[in-house]
């Protein structure tokens, strides 16, 4: 899958190039409407100086003693002049011309009106009925200098635009997507089993709608979970009396029955109906599990419940489980302490179980809320052990089970963002099987 690409990135570059390609034509476009503009001014200039110096021309010749006499005129300050002009007679002598004017850059025989040659803009004007001619040539070059100072001047604004459009559409858009910055983390940072609707004020009117529709699903998916989950702890919670009272007349009828294949039937439906009572607990087990609450508001001491929980094991199993606690005395976490309890509860059942009957059980909590519980026991196959999770998957170990016991202390170490991992064999060991927990400290 592509990886998804960020607005804010799309907006400030699309916009910014976009901005960019329309500041482009519009300069092109007052560049070529500049550009006529100046040769408009740039001939008129030509014309009138043109115009002013033909009848001075025309006096100074006339006034001349030898008139068809070429002369030169001096400039008031020598320099370069822009502006060069010949004033020749009709066949093209050469009467007059200004200091700097080279005559070969002229028509041969002189021509009114404007003319362009490959590098002078010229124009030629008459008197004393086209017997005097003047002729004035500017270089193109110089229009050129000035039509491309007019260009700069309109394109330089475009290096400083470029930045300034990236980082305000940037920073405008960021400041936008704000809500939805706000929407995204609310999302991430909810738990698991949190599926409460996601209140986010002033969300931009394209997201509101999804959001809308995100609340809602979560609202049916929430109802449905929450139908199944208390038709689960309904039935098993329904289950649980008659469950009791058949086995109490069964466990009766056992005793009262004489020796021989009616006790041997009564004693397998015992059997069977105890493997029941066990199921239908786990399965109440498993609803709370899957239920909301598993998070506590304030976190809970860790200590005194797992204390608690292992005594009732002790006293259950003939002292075979061994607890080593924090030096702290006190470990908290912001998890139920119920849910800690039947957690706890499922991983000591299951060494106890499961494990070397004859072996002790070491269970530890550090003080950074990492709970350890070792047996010892056949190694269980890398393939196996990363199914045991799984609702009703059950290794091969021997002992009675429904293969719940594990998915419920998943389920609860999901609820509380805690992490749970099954080692086989147990760190530091030959055999055996180890489960490890890591709760989240709370502060
Ligand atoms: N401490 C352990 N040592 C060895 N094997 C284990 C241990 N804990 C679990 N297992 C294996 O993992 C399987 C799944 O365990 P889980 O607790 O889910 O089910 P169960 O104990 O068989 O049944 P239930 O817990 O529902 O009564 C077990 O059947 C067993 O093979
Ligand atoms: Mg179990």
């Amino acid at each position: 899958m592509k990886p998804a690409s960020s607005l804010q990135k799309r907006l400030g570059l699309g916009l910014t190039l976009g901005m960019t390609l329309l500041w482009l034509g519009a300069t092109v476009g007052a560049w070529v409407v500049v550009q006529h503009e100046l040769n408009e001014v740039f001939d008129s200039a030509l014309e009138e100086t043109a115009q002013r110096i033909l009848p001075l021309a025309v006096l100074e010749i006339g006034n001349r003693d030898e008139p068809r006499q070429a002369r030169h005129i001096a400039p008031l300050k020598v320099r370069k002049e822009y502006l060069t002009y010949l004033v020749r007679g009709a066949k093209g002598e050469i009467l007059m011309q200004s200091h700097d004017a080279d005559p070969s850059i002229f028509n041969p025989l002189p021509v009114e009106g404007f003319t362009t040659t490959s590098r002078y803009r010229l124009y030629g004007a008459s008197a004393l009925r086209e017997g005097v001619f003047i002729e004035m040539a500017e270089p193109l070059a110089h229009r050129r200098e000035a039509a491309q100072e007019a260009l700069f001047a309109l394109l330089l604004p475009i290096l400083a635009l470029i930045p300034i459009s990236l980082l305000g559409t940037w920073l405008f858009v960021h400041v936008s997507l704000r809500s939805v910055r706000a929407y995204r983390r609310a999302i991430e940072t909810r738990g698991v089993g949190d599926l409460s609707p996601i209140k986010v004020d002033r969300l931009p009117a394209e997201i509101d709608p999804l959001a809308e529709a995100v609340n809602h699903l979560m609202e049916r998916l929430r109802k449905a979970l929450e139908a199944e989950r208390s038709f689960t702890a309904n039935s098993a919670h329904e289950l649980r009396t008659p469950l009791a009272a058949t086995l109490a007349h069964i466990q009766r009828l056992r005793r009262e029955a004489p020796e021989g294949p009616l006790q041997v039937r009564a004693a397998k439906i015992e059997t069977s109906l105890q493997a029941l009572t066990r199921l239908s607990e786990k399965l109440m087990q498993l609803a709370k599990a899957e239920g909301g609450g598993l998070l506590s508001e304030a976190p809970q001491d860790l200590v005194p419940v797992l204390a608690h929980v292992v005594d009732e094991c002790n006293h259950a199993a003939g002292q075979r489980v061994h607890v080593v606690l924090p030096a702290a005395r006190s470990v908290l976490s912001a998890i139920d302490p119920d849910a800690f309890a039947i957690l706890v509860r499922n991983l000591i059942e299951n060494a106890m179980k499961h494990g070397a009957p004859d072996r002790p059980i070491e269970v530890s909590l550090s003080s950074q809320a990492l709970l350890r519980v070792v047996n010892a026991g056949p190694v269980v196959p890398e393939p196996i052990l990363r199914r045991l999770t799984e609702r009703f998957v059950r290794g091969e170990s021997g002992a009675q089970g429904s293969g719940l016991g594990l998915a419920i202390a998943l389920t609860i170490a999901q609820g509380v963002n805690a992490t749970i991992a099954l080692v086989s064999p147990a760190t530091g060991k030959q055999d055996g099987f180890e489960v490890i927990v890591q709760f989240v400290l709370g502060r």
